[in-house]
């Protein structure tokens, strides 16, 4: 067995919450499963034994919705559609599907035809089943028939038996329908014919024969940062190879929350500590650009990193660099065409492609997300200081405080972030509401109205507290200064004190806290709330806080040196990205 083998299951995501969720109920099966955008080309599934369209929040019938490559119907692999992926594969195979005046959403009896098919094989004729939707098939393309009804749904299951090609309304991956296990079985194992090649229970040691595999008798030389990834990737190439030859160095660049460094020093005593601030500060200077500043940043590692390994005469060819490196990683940062637009990340600059083209790169986590790596960590009996803390991207701060090339009076000047809207990268304007309503409720649907009906704006955020009025307030051009990140650095701190106190750190899955340079002339910047919820940080959803906490959350942000305003982020991901660079 592979530590990850070619997925038998391909999982098109198709925007919904639940196709990682797919994913992991696949592989609880012992079958391996990955997820990939939707419209992934059909070729580009050629070893799979079959596919899942996951559910999605859009209609067939929205500008843009998602898709999937026409010709995925054409190769003969078996396809389930569930939810949005059943009402699109009927669109493009000339059924019907109609918007629904009236949404199903929660518990409903499917009532099963009597009619005899390999995915319902064995499940009893009625069957408690959860539901998510408004539009409905109402037309079932050649070939299908009707499987399945409920009482407000004529369609909740087809299929093409003889092609392999069905379709559920309902949701087979959550709990609460009863049988969803054993359709999902009965596609894998019945319909797509697939075999067991993957063993949850012994995960670690096929990841710890594959890092021995990939290391021979090299060593190998990790940065690891204090954070979830980097400390279960160590840990694993540690007791894959014995300490000795794991060499774990952990670089202070100066774009690193307060405390940080400590914290490393006092959980993971065995790593060195690399103080290399002024050569990142250096290197950043000027520079506005958020791209610019990632790849800067991934490059500035391999410099420390050959300064050390000269340092430390780890000798040509007898070394290895470890990266933790996740599954998610790899898709923002291009190995989907999606991800190509995004954003690169520091463990995927053009340095690191050479390295691994190379086999000088050793990643024991790149199929897993982020969930899997926190269980991965507790397996391996790491404590939960470690494991239970936020995501904290490579670069730091750097991407969390904004620069601007351009001054000038808002709202003529506006802010940019990036966002992930459609299939791409966006880098728009953020719409800021001019007060924070004294009801939460509505809020994020406003905000996600607001972005959909204008053009040219990826983001909104509530104006919470503000020494000025937001029209007498400035974009003022901006860099990455020594000053600017202390000031971040400290607001960073302030909110990390009051969550954990009230508990809201272990509400969230990421907060991130963001400068922007927007205010006045003695306060030439704000500070930006993010907190996300979140399983894994492909899709985010906003968190409010307790109004009467952000209240005083904010007016102790006002009293940190320079800071005129506290905003607050109210964009779900998409199409805003959790960070904004
Ligand atoms: P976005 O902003 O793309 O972030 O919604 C998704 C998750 O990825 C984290 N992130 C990074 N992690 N190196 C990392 O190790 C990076 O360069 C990087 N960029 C984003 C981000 O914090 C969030 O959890």
């Amino acid at each position: 067995m592979q530590v990850a083998p070619t997925p038998q299951i391909a999982v098109l995501d198709a925007g919904g919450q639940y196709c990682h969720l797919i994913a992991r109920k696949v592989r609880e099966f012992g079958v391996y499963a990955a997820v990939f955008p939707s419209e992934t080309a059909a070729k580009g599934f050629g070893g799979a034994k079959g596919l899942i369209i996951s559910g999605g929040p859009s209609s067939v019938y929205d500008d843009g919705s998602p898709t999937v490559d026409p010709e995925i119907f054409s190769t003969g692999q078996p396809v389930l559609g569930i939810c949005y992926g059943l009402q699109l594969a009927a669109h493009l195979l000339g059924g019907a599907v109609t918007k629904g005046v009236k949404g199903e959403f929660g518990i409903a009896t499917l009532e099963l035809e009597n009619l005899s098919n390999p995915l319902f094989d064995g499940l009893p004729l009625a069957q408690q089943v959860w539901m998510s939707h408004r539009d409905l098939v109402t037309g079932l393309p050649e070939g299908f028939r009707n499987l399945g009804r409920t009482t407000t749904c004529p369609v909740a299951a087809a299929g093409d038996i003889a092609r392999g090609i069905y379709g559920v309304q309902f949701h087979p991956e959550v709990v609460h329908t009863t049988y969803g296990k054993n359709l999902l079985s009965n596609f894998l194992f019945n319909v797509c014919g697939c075999a067991k090649d993957w063993d949850p229970g012994r995960r670690i040691p096929m990841v710890e024969e594959s890092i021995r595999e990939t290391v021979g008798n090299r060593s190998v030389f990790f940065f690891a940062s204090g954070g979830v990834d980097s400390t279960v990737a160590y840990t694993l190439c540690k007791q894959a190879l014995g300490a000795d030859r794991v060499r774990g160095v952990y670089v202070d660049t100066g774009l690193m929350r307060e405390g940080e460094s400590e914290f490393v020093k006092r959980t993971m005593p065995s790593v060195a500590i690399e103080s290399a601030q002024n050569e990142f500060l250096a290197a950043l200077e000027g520079v506005c650009d958020p791209e610019r500043k990632r790849h800067i940043i991934g490059e500035q590692f391999l410099r420390v990193q050959e300064r050390v390994v000269e340092q430390y005469g780890l000798l040509d060819g007898h070394w290895i660099l470890g990266q933790g490196t996740i599954y998610p990683d790899t898709i923002e940062s291009g190995g989907t065409a999606k991800a190509a637009l995004i954003k690169t990340h520091h463990n995927r600059v053009e340095g690191i492609q050479r390295l691994l083209e190379r086999n000088l790169i050793v990643e024991p986590l790149s199929s897993f997300y982020k969930d899997e790596v926190r269980e991965i960590g507790r397996e391996l009996g790491l404590p939960s200081e470690l494991l239970d803390r936020h995501p904290v991207p490579g670069p730091g701060l750097a991407i969390r405080c904004l620069c601007s090339s351009e001054s000038g009076s808002w709202p003529s000047t506006p802010i940019r972030s990036v966002g992930v809207q459609g299939d791409s990268r966006s880098y728009a304007p953020v719409h800021v509401i001019d007060e924070f309503p004294s009801s939460a409720a509505g809020l994020h649907a406003a905000a996600t109205e607001l972005i959909n009906s204008s053009t040219g704006i990826n983001r909104v955020v509530a104006l919470a507290v503000s020494r000025f009025p937001l029209d007498a307030m400035r974009v003022a051009a901006s860099t990455l200064t020594a000053a600017r990140l202390a000031r971040l650095r400290r607001a960073d701190h302030i909110v990390r004190s009051m969550c954990d106190r009230t508990g809201f750190e272990k509400r969230v899955w990421q907060f991130p806290v963001i400068l922007v340079p927007l205010g006045a002339a003695d306060a030439p910047d704000s500070i930006v709330l993010r907190p996300v919820d979140s399983v894994d940080g492909m899709t985010a959803q906003s968190v409010l806080m307790e109004e009467r906490d952000l209240r005083e959350l904010a007016a102790e942000l006002l009293t940190v040196d320079g800071v005129a305003a506290v905003l607050y982020d109210l964009t779900h991901k998409p199409p805003g990205t959790i960070e904004w660079e």
